[in-house]
């Protein structure tokens, strides 16, 4: 099958347009605004550099959603590693149509914001490792208190109970993890500008999470099960998606593996810079666990289960069962087809270090637009198909997404068009809409082989 063209920010029916027209330059303004917060707590005696390079960087982040307003041509990056020249190759070799920010492919423009965002701290001296999304991370885990208390006491009361566990009740616990990394996904801070906060925290909880069971369109989970129960022990990856509830359900259901001895190591992989506002950066790990132990972060009446939650990560860390390892390949705007040997942009070495895995978590939205290419895949292709060569790759791995954009394979023939009607039933105007919204997922799993 050929492959058929990538969404564009052209597309009017694609959330590509309303992501490029109305998310991102709110993402811009909240970046001015937080570069402009911290500036105004310096010293201006003794920070009057950093004042001066925080100053720089606002009117280079106001150039930029300037560009994009008056939709102009993306630019080439500046920068002289590896990374950036790979971008400034992908640009070149757009389609002359495609070079600006209203006609470019959606997934190559947005991954290209960011990087772009992230030239403008990296060049100074200053504010290299400055995190600019950090606050509004900070805010929403702090808001996810209901979902965290639960979540802690559910670890808590479970590893008591791991000793003398039947594998039955073992995989019906499983599941339950599954489910909890999934639906964590759906706490997506890119999202706040068009999602209401207690509509997150409705999605965050045991009893939404049955509610939305239906909503799982595609479930490979025993398939999953098969792979990780087959051996015991054995080395785990989860390529994270987003900081904050989801990377505490992500840690929770690493956790569990460790403990029930389904792995013996877990590797995180969390991107190198600030990255689609929410995603996990190394240092979050540490804030994550400083934050649960933090007096009044969280509400004091599940202290007891927030404490043993962050000893158990401590421990497991420093015995380097639990560990961190970052590639520039996931802030790379190419599809996970690079995943092999001879992939580009460092794909060829993520692709060494995955195949001694017994299977990878893809979590959250964007890797499956990568996974799948960000294309326009027939909704009823085969996974298999629109997989390209992951499908024989050699590496074992699952997606935990909930749906947030417009690429889906794998549906049976017809569930499109139900799903639609079904959104439009539900008060919708929009039939395309239920793809955007989150409120639906996909669990979906390769053997790697064909
Ligand atoms: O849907 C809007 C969007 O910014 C997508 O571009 C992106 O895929 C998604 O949000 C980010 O979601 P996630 O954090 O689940 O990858
Ligand atoms: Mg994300």
């Amino acid at each position: 099958m050929t492959i058929p063209s990538p969404y564009l920010n052209s597309d009017k029916k694609s959330f590509a347009a309303e992501s490029c027209l109305v998310r991102w330059p709110k993402i811009l303004t909240g970046a001015i605004d937080d570069v402009h917060r911290t500036v105004m707590e310096l010293d201006s005696e003794k920070e009057s550099e950093k004042i001066e390079e925080g100053k720089s960087i606002i009117s280079s982040v106001t150039k930029l959603k300037h560009e994009l307003g008056k939709n102009a041509k993306l630019t080439p990056l500046e920068g002289s590693d590896r990374a950036i020249k790979e971008y400034n190759d992908a640009l070149e070799a757009l389609p002359e149509g495609q070079k600006s920010w209203l006609g470019a492919p959606w997934l190559y423009s947005e991954c290209y914001m960011y990087q772009r965002l992230s030239t403008y701290f990296k060049n100074t001296k200053h504010w290299t490792s400055y995190d600019v999304f950090l606050r509004q991370k900070t805010e929403t885990f702090h808001k996810s208190a209901g979902g965290v208390g639960e979540l802690a006491a559910r670890y808590q009361r479970l590893a008591g109970e791991l000793k003398d566990i039947s594998p039955d009740v073992l995989q019906i616990l499983f599941n339950e993890f599954v489910d909890i990394s999934l639906w964590g996904n759906a706490t997506d801070l890119s999202l706040l500008t068009s999602i209401s906060l207690e509509d997150i925290q409705s999605l965050q909880g045991a009893a939404a999470r049955k509610k939305n069971e239906k909503n799982i369109l595609v479930n490979d989970t025993d398939d999953i099960w098969k792979t990780i129960s087959g051996t015991s022990g054995g080395r785990i990856d989860f390529v994270l998606d987003n900081s904050g509830f989801e990377l505490l359900t992500d840690l929770a259901f690493a956790l569990f593996l460790l403990d029930s001895k389904l792995a013996d190591h877990v590797v995180l992989h969390p991107k190198n810079i600030p990255w689609f506002v929410s995603d996990v950066l190394p240092k979050d790990f540490d804030y994550l666990v400083a934050q649960l132990q933090q007096p009044g972060f969280f509400p004091d009446d599940h202290r007891e289960s927030l404490d043993y939650l962050a000893e158990r990560l401590i421990e497991y860390h420093s015995n380097n069962k639990l560990t961190i390892k970052t590639s520039d390949f996931w802030t790379s705007y190419c599809p996970f087809w690079e995943i092999k040997a001879g992939g580009i942009n460092g794909g060829s070495e993520v692709h060494e270090f995955l195949k001694a895995s017994k299977l990878v978590f893809y979590k959250g939205d964007l890797n499956h637009r990568k996974i799948l290419g960000d294309v326009e895949w027939p909704r009823d292709t085969k996974f298999t198909t629109a997989i390209q060569s992951m499908a024989d790759a050699g590496v074992k791995f699952a997606t935990l997404r909930t749906i947030k954009a417009d690429v889906v394979a794998g549906l049976p023939t017809g569930r499109e068009e139900a799903l639609e009607k079904e959104w439009l039933a539900l008060g919708n105007d929009n039939k395309y809409g239920w793809a955007w919204s989150g409120k639906y997922a996909v669990i979906e799993y390769s053997s790697g082989q064909k």
